[in-house]
């Protein structure tokens, strides 16, 4: 298992800001989209995309950068356009499907675009911090809308703490000074979360932000998926696939992995599982292989240890315990409470698609200390 993703986390080395000379006209449609959608100018901008671009040639960074301005221009066209039908036109569709083979995820806008290749430093001679970056690319932008994302990115940074402090003391020679690092690592991620009603407003986020994320999956405007107009592969049959949550970052799921939390086999899981088609291929595999080690070694290794360790990690899972409470909390306020003022977008439904309430409350109470 490559266990040195662990050390780097989620957040790309390197990421790519402008596509080759080729792709000049989906560039500049990505630039101008916050006023291409404000001005209800989506559905003529996208018809006027050249059909079909190479992608051959990409590199990685390229493709990820090209699967980042195909996912928003695809959201914006399907959720900004004048009539509801149910078609994303040959000119995004194409192309768009090209780049998720190469990068084997769906054509679908997914957590890796939204916040993972999404940002930059301001001031790149500083260092990291939630007010040194920006966000790259928006729907309408506005600060509620980057201050959402900006709180994501932050928090798979400092991940890098965590997970690269709980791979030396499960696949290293580490101690108990890993897991104290990890302990304020978790609490740095839950200050940073603390942070997000600061600059992002519940009704913002409801009626602004959340829906253009919305995919095809479980929700009541695409009822039989979405056509690709073109794809060779899909054959003119309508596609369904989820749309982007924070349920695609790989952070919650490997420290569930790597803490012993396990939630129990019902349709509830399901969905978490399901999310990670959508995550980065790398991601995918070290998670299904971290899940594999935590269902048969995790035990014997962590049997060995001596009972300090085994309260710190306790008190590793009692802090992911408050992450997913105040996570509820949010889900709660920027969704569920908006949709009892507001019917504009579903509140079954999450944007990943899933009965969120009882899903997240489910994993909150299934997040205990289970190493005594
Ligand atoms: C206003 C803030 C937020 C709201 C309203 C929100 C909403 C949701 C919803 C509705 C789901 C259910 C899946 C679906 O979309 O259908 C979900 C799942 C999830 N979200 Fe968020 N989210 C927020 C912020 C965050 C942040 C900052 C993170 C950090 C990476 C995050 C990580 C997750 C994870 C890991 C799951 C899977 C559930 C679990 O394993 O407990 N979310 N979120």
């Amino acid at each position: 298992m490559n266990l040195e993703l662990l050390n780097h986390g989620f957040i790309p080395e390197e990421i790519c800001y402008k596509l080759p000379e080729t792709f000049s006209d989906v560039e500049k449609l990505a630039l101008e989209l916050p006023k291409v959608l404000a001005n209800e100018q989506i559905e003529a901008r996208v018809l006027k995309l050249e059909a079909e671009k190479d992608v051959d040639t990409l590199t990685g960074p390229q493709l990820e950068r090209a699967m980042l301005i195909y996912s928003y221009i695809g959201h914006a066209f399907m959720w900004g356009k004048s009539n509801d039908k149910n078609l994303i036109p040959l000119q995004i569709a194409k192309t768009w499907h090209k780049i998720s083979i190469k990068l084997e995820r769906p054509p679908i806008l997914s957590y890796a675009s939204y916040a993972l290749n999404n940002w930059k430093m301001l001031d790149s001679s500083q260092p990291f911090d939630l007010e040194n970056i920006v966000i790259v690319q928006n729907f309408l932008g506005g600060v509620d809308e980057d201050w959402f994302i900006m709180i994501h990115v932050a928090i798979e940074y400092e991940a890098k703490e965590i997970l690269s402090s709980l791979n030396k003391y499960f696949f290293d020679s580490g101690d108990a000074s890993n897991l104290e690092d990890a302990l304020k690592s978790i609490k740095k991620i839950n200050h940073i979360m603390n942070r997000m009603p600061e600059k992002c407003d519940p009704f913002i986020y409801y009626n602004r932000v959340r829906p253009y994320i919305f995919g095809w999956k479980n929700n009541p405007t695409t009822p039989e998926g979405v056509v690709y107009e073109g794809v060779e592969e899909y054959d003119g049959k309508p596609q369904i696939f989820r749309g982007e949550t924070g349920a695609q970052s790989s952070i919650v799921p490997m420290l569930d992995a790597l803490l012993g939390v396990t939630h129990s086999d019902d349709p509830l899981k399901e969905y978490l599982d399901e999310m990670r088609l959508y995550m980065p291929k790398e991601h995918r595999d070290l998670l299904n292989n971290l899940d594999a080690w935590s269902q048969t070694e995790r035990s014997v290794v962590v049997e060995s240890k001596d009972s300090k360790d085994k309260n710190l990690i306790d008190e590793i899972i009692k802090e992911v315990h408050v992450f997913r409470n105040k996570h509820l909390e949010y889900a709660r306020i920027y969704i569920y409470e908006q949709s009892l003022t507001n019917d504009s977008n579903s509140n079954i439904v999450g944007t990943g698609g899933t009965p969120f309430m009882k899903y997240l409350d489910k994993h909150l109470q299934e997040t205990v200390p289970s190493n005594d």
